[in-house]
């Protein structure tokens, strides 16, 4: 059993082997065939951001292996300020086998792992969103693309979803290019552990604060918002900000022809993207929604210890 906190819980080998199961469960679930591998055993969804995909997919996801979910709103459980972090945990693992957690800050999810026997999965932190990342190069995967010969260009914030694209990338060998504006930038932190990876699997990663840089020639342009959830106060100062960075058909007129439109969502239209590009025929942007709920369920089999039975089922 393990936790999944970070981008970089997972390396290139399990990277891989996730997305060949997601591939697997996929293909049965369009015929509603489940597993039931789960059964009698239950995970709770501790949220203290809103949420629509990740809420209903996780939900599902438990659902469909044979599991009951359990969703618990920022308005309630008052993690940190009704009770703290680790009693949180240490009630939760007398009751559930699996804790998927919404937070503010990364530091939280990773106390409450470390005070929580059960898997703990982080589904969305101020640094990383994982599981978005795991939907989104799975979609690509699906796509049948060759990571060796990938150029991908993410536009727009340094942020969380920006964290777990790059390390996603490096384990996959994708070369990733960043455009953010001056101060925006990823955490230094975050590129230096993908250029180590890079070192082993050949990937590459550029920062600039170019966009059209960024996107020259590239088969995939993603963006998110540019006030992520608790930067709300500062929306206003950053459309301003922001704006040279939006995705649109002149800027997607500077990549590889037919490169893929993405975004994790929610989308504020006509700001990070537009409508023509965000409807447009290469958006791939309501495919990794779906993808979330199939990538889950192979992140939640992982985590719980039973990807080699279900990879035995299925593959
Ligand atoms: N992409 C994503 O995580 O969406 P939600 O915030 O709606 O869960
Ligand atoms: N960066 C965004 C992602 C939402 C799924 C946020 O944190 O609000």
């Amino acid at each position: 059993m393990r936790d999944y906190l970070r981008a970089t819980d997972f390396d290139s080998k399990t990277t891989v082997e996730l997305f060949k199961l997601a591939a697997a469960i996929k293909a049965r679930a369009k015929n509603r065939e489940y597993l039931d591998v789960l059964k009698g055993m239950s995970g709770v969804l501790l949220f203290q951001k809103p949420s629509l995909r990740t809420r209903v997919t996780f939900e599902l996801a438990i659902h469909q292996l044979g599991g009951y979910a359990m969703y618990l709103s920022p308005a309630e459980v008052g993690m940190g300020k009704r009770e703290s972090v680790y009693d949180v945990g240490k009630n939760l693992e007398r009751w559930v086998d699996l804790v998927i957690a919404r937070v503010f800050a990364q530091k939280d999810v990773e106390d409450l792992a470390a005070a929580t026997r059960p898997p703990v999965i982080n589904a969305l932190s101020d640094d990383e969103h994982p599981c978005q990342a795991m939907a989104d190069f799975f979609t690509l995967y699906e796509k049948g693309v060759d990571w060796s010969n990938f150029k991908f260009a993410y536009i727009g914030d340094g942020n969380n979803v920006c964290h777990s694209l790059i390390i996603t990338a490096a384990n996959l060998g994708v070369e990733m290019r960043v455009a953010s504006p001056k101060g925006y930038e990823p955490l230094a932190e975050v590129v230096a552990e993908a250029q180590r990876r890079n070192a082993v699997s050949g990937g590459k990663l550029f920062v600039t604060n170019d966009p059209r840089e960024a996107v020259r020639g590239v088969q995939a342009v993603y963006t998110d918002v540019w006030a992520s959830m608790g930067e709300e106060h500062e929306a206003e100062q950053r459309k301003v900000v922001f704006q040279p960075y939006q995705v649109n058909a002149e800027l997607m007129a500077l990549a590889a022809p037919g490169a893929f439109v993405m975004h994790d969502l929610p989308a504020h239209r006509g700001e990070e993207i537009t409508d023509e590009v965000m409807d447009g025929p290469n958006s791939i942007i309501f495919d990794q929604a779906e993808n979330r709920l199939h990538i889950q369920k192979a992140i939640i089999l992982e985590c719980m210890g039973q990807t080699k039975r279900v990879a035995e089922l299925l593959l």
